[in-house]
């Protein structure tokens, strides 16, 4: 899956600055179709400039960005308004409307982007709150619901318009242990189901090899690493051997056999 024609998205020697201070190194990456690709590397690294990238959210100041085979790189916003519904992003806070129930919340991309009829609007919106395990929740306000429960009802907004790639910037930020693992769990389930792929950034370990197929490793901005999680875990690259090491004091990183 080398070729960048197949991938749903790529990036090709993407260099960012923020007021001058170059934060991405000419990053070159592609994000095969239905995979997961987990970004990874030291906080400050630039994942989620990266993201912010590729959904063109911020500017590059060089290099391309195709999506679905577009070139988006000087799109400009009414422009990329075709290609949203496409989409998906769940960022850390995933912050939900606090004054909107959740059915409300996961309605609103359906009202901006579409002219469903209510009853649709309601129906498509029970879908998705059945999808992230929340069925019967449309009626509770933001505030009635457990951390991981805000999560789901934000990635049931996130799949609202069924994107066909989601980024998820540290989803799992803020949960306990087995709230995480649940939400790895319908990150991966949902993904295989509807053949989404998959932008992940997240630095927990054990969230990575629950998740992953495939590694994207930012060292200063600059892609170091690029392929199968298993050879990510087997590198002999330094940063990467630390990274594991570090995120993994206790273990021995596996030997994967397949
Ligand atoms: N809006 C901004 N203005 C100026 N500098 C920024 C801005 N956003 C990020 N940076 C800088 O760019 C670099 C990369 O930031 P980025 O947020 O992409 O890192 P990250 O890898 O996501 O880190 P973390 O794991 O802590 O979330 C950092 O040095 C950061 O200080
Ligand atoms: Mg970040």
């Amino acid at each position: 899956m080398s070729s960048s024609q197949q991938a749903v998205l790529s990036v090709h020697e993407l260099d960012c600055h923020y007021k001058g201070k170059q934060v991405l190194h000419s990053v070159s990456a592609s994000f095969p179709p239905g995979q997961i690709t987990v970004i990874a590397g030291r906080s400050g690294c630039g994942k989620t400039t990266l993201l912010r990238n590729a959904l063109r959210l911020n500017e590059p100041s060089a290099g391309r960005i195709e999506v679905f085979g577009q070139d988006v790189t000087h799109l400009n916003q009414d422009e990329l308004m075709d290609l949203r519904p496409r989409m998906g992003v769940l960022f850390q806070s995933g912050a939900l409307i606090q004054s909107y129930t959740v059915a409300e919340n996961v309605a609103v991309p359906l009202e901006q982007h579409t002219r469903m009829p209510l009853k649709l609007i309601e129906r498509v919106v029970s879908r998705k709150l059945e999808l992230v395990e929340l069925a019967g929740s449309e009626h509770l306000m933001p505030s009635e619901l457990s951390g991981g429960m805000r999560k789901r009802a934000a990635l049931a907004r996130t799949l609202a318009l069924d994107p066909e790639i989601v980024f998820f910037d540290e989803p799992s930020a803020g949960l306990d242990p087995v709230t995480a693992a649940a939400l790895d769990e319908l990150i991966v389930s949902l993904s295989r189901k509807l053949n989404i792929t998959v932008v992940i950034v997240t630095h927990e370990l054990t969230s990575i090899k629950r998740i992953g197929d495939r590694m994207l490793f930012l060292d200063s901005g600059k892609a170091i690493f690029e392929g199968p999680l298993r050879d990510a875990l087997k590198s002999e690259l330094p940063p990467l051997q630390e990274f594991f090491r570090l995120s993994d004091p206790d273990q021995h990183v596996e030997e994967s056999g397949s």
